[in-house]
């Protein structure tokens, strides 16, 4: 982040970075893009994963991209290390903040505009569901204080880390979900790099496979198709939620020739 003054990093955490000197990172174009501060919960929901699951990855897990997310902090606390990373981070930490009360502002407006886009339990009734979202993004404000070194300023398709640093990546709310941003070259630009930088006996999680109107990706089976070209085998997993029967497809990548981990999504 661009404030506070970060701390030293602890030698763990720094030789998670490519560069030991990185530039300051440009100012970023958010090009409309909501900075949104979902809690660990929903993540869970998002993704097939469960807190269990979380504890039990075998190394570090990339958020990307992260937002105000509250995942970093929350997920501390269960033993599991998250590298957050955003091209907000290269604005001053009020000003994220800022912009994750502008989204949640607009998640609210659309919400009530267009019920029929946010038909689940879960979400209702609105304000109780996005006051989880206050919470994330203070939880983030105060993290971002104390933890600075978990919360890196990068943009797609290009990340400051090494080949295979991460055991889990979790890509939600951008590549497919602003196609104007991402058309299919730069999707598949975007998801090789979140695989390389994934180890190869990992996966990235990728939700959700649609656009903010909820149309499907309409080209996902050429994207697959030019991952399997780069050797990167891919899944649509339906998972089921637990707390209200529906369901979630998410994308899993996996380098293509490893098998898939064990008890994957807890
Ligand atoms: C809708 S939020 C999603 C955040 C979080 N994953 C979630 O599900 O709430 C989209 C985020 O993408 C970030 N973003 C915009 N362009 C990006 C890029 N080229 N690479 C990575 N992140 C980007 C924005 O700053 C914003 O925080």
């Amino acid at each position: 982040m661009a404030a506070p003054a970060a701390p030293p990093a602890p030698a763990a955490l720094s030789a998670l970075a490519e560069s030991a000197a990185p530039a300051a990172p440009p100012a970023p174009d958010l090009a409309g893009v909501l900075v949104t501060s979902r809690p660990l919960d929903e993540y869970c929901g998002l993704f097939g994963l469960s807190r269990a699951a979380l504890a039990a990855v075998p190394g570090p897990v990339l958020d990307c991209p992260a937002g105000a997310a509250g995942l970093a902090a929350e997920a501390r606390a269960l033993g599991c290390h998250v590298i957050a990373t955003d091209p907000a981070y290269a604005l001053p930490v009020p000003e994220v903040a800022a912009r994750a009360l502008a989204a949640r502002t607009a998640m609210a407006a659309a919400m009530a505009a267009r019920p029929a886009l946010y038909p689940l339990p879960q979400h209702r009734p609105y304000d109780r569901y996005l006051r989880s979202w206050d919470r994330a993004r203070r939880l983030f404000t105060a993290d971002t204080e104390h933890h600075p070194e978990q919360y890196v300023a990068a943009a797609l398709p290009r990340l400051p880390f090494a080949d295979g640093t991460f055991a889990l990546t979790l890509s939600g709310y951008l590549v497919f979900a602003y196609p104007e941003l991402f058309d299919p070259d730069r999707q598949v630009a975007a998801l090789a790099e979140l695989v390389r930088v994934t180890r190869p006996d990992g996966e990235v999680r990728v939700h959700p496979l649609h656009d903010a109107s909820g149309r499907r990706c309409p080209h996902l089976a050429g994207v697959r198709h030019a991952l399997g070209e780069r050797r990167i085998a891919s899944e649509v997993e339906v998972f089921a939620r637990a707390e209200d029967g529906r369901s979630r497809r998410v994308l899993v990548l996996r380098a293509a020739d490893h098998r898939r981990r064990a008890g994957g999504s807890g």
